[in-house]
C-alpha cells in the first residue's frame, strides 16, 4: 500500500539510509556481513538501469551495448613531430564523444599498479578501522563515505569512496596512512598529464596553448577513489548513477574489471579497460568555456557482478578561482556562433551540483541562453 509519497506503508527510507550511514560500514561492510539481497534504498527505477538511453523494460544483461567507439590516443612524441596529429585526434574525440583514452602518457605502469593496490588495501581493512575514517565533512581535506549524495539522491549506488580536496590548505596527514604516499604520488603524476592535456585541448580549440591554464583550470583538484565491491543483485542497482562531471576535465584510472559506460546517442557503450591507459573526459565547465566546441557527456558505472572488486580513481580538474566568472571564451564567440551560455561563478555552479547530487540532466542547461 502506498502512503502518497510513492512509498509502501511501514518502509521508512530516510531511517534506513541514516542507519546505514551511522553504521559507517559502507557497501563493502554490507557485503562482508554476508547479505544476499541489497537494502531497498539501493534499488533504482527500471528506466535508469536499462541498456538504451530511452526507457525500456529490457534488463541490462538482455542486450549488449554497442561496440566500443571510444578512441585511444597514443601520446608518444607529443612534444615533437606527432603534436598536430595528437591535437586533431583529441579535438575530434572531445567534440563528439567527450571521452577518450590515452596511452604512453608518461606515468609508469608500476605507479598505476601501486595506486590501485593502495586503494584496495585501504578498503579491505576491517570495518572497525575504516569506521575511524568514515565522515562526510566537506570542510575537511579528506572524507571517506558511501555515496557523497546519500541523503539527496533518489537511489543509492553500490560503491564506497575516499575523496581528497587538494588545495593550498590541504592537510596530507588526513589521508589514511595505508594509501598516503601512493595518493600523493598519483596526484603529482596526474598534475603533469593534466597540464599537457589542457595545452592540447586549448590548441584543439584554435587557442594559444596556455589559454586554459591561464584560467586556473589546472589548479583546482578533487580526487575520488572508488571501491565497487561485488554486488549480490547487480541488476537492481548501479555503481555510479548516470551523470556528467561538473568540472573542466577528468583523468580517470580504472582497473581491468570494466563497468564504465558512456552515453552515445541512444546507447550505452562500454569504456573497455586498456592496460596502462587512462580515461579522459570533458566536464561541464569546459563545454561552457568552449561554447560547445567540446562536449560533457553522460556516463555511469554498472554495479559490479564479479567477486573481484572494481577500483577507479578520478581526478577532477577545476578552476581554482571560485569567484571569477566563467562563460564562453570571447575568441570562440562570433556572429555565426553566438554565446550559448551566460557566465557564472564556480561557487554557484558547484553549489547546484552538490545540492542535487548525481542526476541525469546536465546542470549546464540552467545557464543556457
Ligand atoms: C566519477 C566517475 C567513473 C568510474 O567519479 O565521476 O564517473 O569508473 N567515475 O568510477
Ligand atoms: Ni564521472
Amino acid at each position: 500500500m502506498e502512503n502518497g509519497r510513492g512509498e509502501e506503508e511501514g518502509y521508512d527510507r530516510a531511517k534506513e539510509v541514516k542507519q546505514f550511514d551511522d553504521s559507517k560500514i559502507g557497501v563493502k561492510g554490507l557485503v562482508d556481513s554476508g547479505i544476499t539481497s541489497i537494502p531497498r534504498f539501493f534499488i533504482h527505477p527500471p528506466d535508469s538501469l536499462s541498456c538504451t538511453a530511452t526507457p525500456t523494460a529490457t534488463a541490462i544483461a538482455a542486450s549488449p551495448p554497442a561496440s566500443n567507439p571510444i578512441p585511444t590516443v597514443d601520446l608518444t612524441d607529443f612534444d615533437s613531430d606527432r603534436r598536430s596529429i595528437i591535437v586533431d585526434q583529441i579535438r575530434d574525440a572531445s567534440r563528439t564523444l567527450g571521452f577518450f583514452q590515452v596511452t604512453n602518457h608518461g606515468i609508469p605502469s608500476e605507479v598505476i599498479d601501486r595506486t590501485i593496490a593502495a586503494i584496495k588495501g585501504f578498503n579491505e581493512q576491517s570495518v572497525d578501522i575504516k569506521a575511524l575514517h568514515y565522515n562526510r565533512d566537506v570542510g575537511r581535506s579528506v572524507s571517506f563515505s558511501s555515496n557523497f549524495d546519500l541523503y539527496t539522491s533518489k537511489a543509492a549506488n553500490w560503491r564506497d569512496t575516499i575523496e581528497l580536496r587538494w588545495g593550498p590548505n590541504f592537510d596530507i596527514s588526513e589521508i589514511p596512512e595505508i594509501c598516503r604516499s601512493e595518493l600523493v604520488e598519483w596526484d603529482r603524476q596526474v598534475q603533469r598529464l593534466g597540464e599537457t592535456l589542457m595545452e592540447i585541448l586549448s590548441e584543439g580549440l584554435g587557442l594559444e596553448g596556455g589559454r586554459l591554464k591561464a584560467l586556473s583550470c589546472t589548479e583546482g583538484k578533487t580526487m575520488v577513489a572508488h571501491y565497487y565491491p561485488f554486488c549480490p543483485q547487480p541488476d537492481l542497482t548501479l555503481g555510479t548513477s548516470s551523470h556528467t562531471d561538473p568540472g573542466v576535465l577528468t583523468v580517470l584510472l580504472q582497473d581491468q574489471i570494466g563497468g564504465l559506460q558512456v552515453k552515445h546517442g541512444e546507447h550505452w557503450v562500454n569504456v573497455q579497460p586498456v592496460p596502462g591507459a587512462l580515461v579522459i573526459n570533458i566536464g561541464d565547465i569546459l563545454q561552457v568555456i568552449s561554447n560547445d566546441g567540446y562536449r560533457s557527456v553522460e556516463h555511469r558505472v554498472l554495479a559490479n557482478h564479479l567477486l573481484q572488486p572494481r577500483i577507479s580513481i578520478a581526478i577532477f580538474f577545476n578552476p581554482s578561482k571560485r569567484e571569477d566568472l566563467y562563460g564562453p571564451l570571447p575568441e570562440l564567440i562570433s556572429q555565426d556562433k553566438p554565446a550559448l551560455y551566460r557566465p557564472f561563478t564556480l561557487s554557484e555552479f558547484l553549489g547546484r551540483f552538490f545540492t542535487r547530487g548525481l542526476g541525469d540532466k546536465s546542470l549546464i542547461s540552467h545557464f543556457q541562453l
